[in-house]
């Protein structure tokens, strides 16, 4: 069936995934079991689109703007097929034990992996062929924005994400937005493209929180201010890989104060979402409030997008801070 001839979002959610992930018994799943629908219901966090082919048919007014709404884009029958062969990939052996991930970069060099030349080529070829398959969705899905991508590493996750141990800052497992200390980038999007590939049946289960203007009305008025003469000495040690505007600081103010807030991580507005292996779920991760809680073996392509190329500008997460900021923040 091609993509849109069945287009539902989940009502209903947390009541139907609160039995999947009891480790999210939060506010909201308590209000769905009581029949009270949430906020966070009616504005629907994820749409599900039907569809079992990465070229989408014909681009999707409504789909376009979820996304640059901050919603995720959920595909239930898209699936990444592995070959034969490449199922011996599944096992966290394959990585160097040094790194979390293995990665392919732009220039197709794979990094963090194990094992002799051919072994490694053949998984540079099945994380290859998940970055082309997710550049046929991503283009079809959101024509505008051909052009105006930049492709960024493709990642490779197969380690248990229950086991890992981190400091607070680091733990995925924490409702954030992502930013990223070393990597200033004024402004420009993190577009997200994941598949499960477990082979066990394990679901990738995620939660998914509040919209980003809400987020940012709670943790912008905490943020610490903007020190201009930091960001050039952190650019000078190297500490970061260009200067870190005020925008940058902000949006890691806002993926800290989320993450380092207890209270916040279990009382706020979300949605626990277990992701079936031979799924895929797109959304903009420096906009969509995440965390992952548990599951094993992930493929992952980043896109960076310009904010001025989007559909809507004004969605954006630049957008947005400069206006609740009211000044120019890169
Ligand atoms: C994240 O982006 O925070 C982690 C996503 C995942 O590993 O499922
Ligand atoms: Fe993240």
């Amino acid at each position: 069936m091609p993509l849109g001839e069945c287009v539902h979002s989940r009502q209903n959610h947390a009541e139907t995934t609160s039995a999947v992930a009891s480790t999210t018994n939060t506010a909201a799943t308590t209000l769905a079991r009581r029949g009270i629908i949430s906020l966070m219901e009616q504005q629907q966090q994820i749409l599900e689109i039907d569809g079992s082919d990465w070229q989408v048919a014909q681009p999707n007014e409504a789909w376009i703007s979820a996304l640059e709404t901050g919603k995720v884009l959920y595909f239930p029958r898209l699936t990444f097929e592995l070959l034969p062969g490449e199922r011996r990939f599944l096992t966290p052996e394959v990585r160097d034990r040094k790194v979390r991930n293995i990665s392919l970069d732009e220039h197709g060099h794979l990094k963090g992996a194990l094992g002799d030349a051919e072994q490694q080529l053949e998984l540079a070829l099945m994380i290859g062929r998940f970055r082309a398959q997710t550049q046929e969705l991503i283009h079809s899905l959101l024509p505008r924005y051909v052009g105006a991508l930049r492709l960024a590493p493709t990642s490779y996750r197969p380690m248990q994400v229950e086991t890992r141990a981190q400091s607070w800052r680091a733990d995925d497992r924490r409702l954030h937005v992502d930013a990223f200390p070393s990597r200033p980038d004024h402004g420009e999007r993190i577009l997200r493209v994941f598949t499960n590939i477990n082979p066990d049946g394990v679901p990738r289960v995620w939660r998914i929180g509040e919209p980003f203007e809400t987020v940012a009305r709670q943790f912008l008025p905490r943020a610490k201010p903007y020190a201009r003469w930091q960001a050039r000495l952190l650019a000078a040690l190297h500490v970061t890989k260009s200067l870190r505007s005020e925008y940058d600081h902000l949006m890691l103010q806002l993926h800290d104060g989320m993450k380092a807030d207890l209270d916040y991580q279990q009382d706020a507005e979300q949605i626990s979402m277990p992701f079936p292996p031979g799924s895929v779920w797109v959304c903009f991760s420096d906009q969509t409030s995440h965390a992952v809680m548990s599951g094993q073996y992930m493929l992952e392509q980043t896109f960076h997008l310009p904010p001025a190329q989007q559909y809507d500008p004004a969605s954006s997460p630049l957008a947005i801070l400069t206006r609740l900021v009211g000044r120019p923040l890169v």
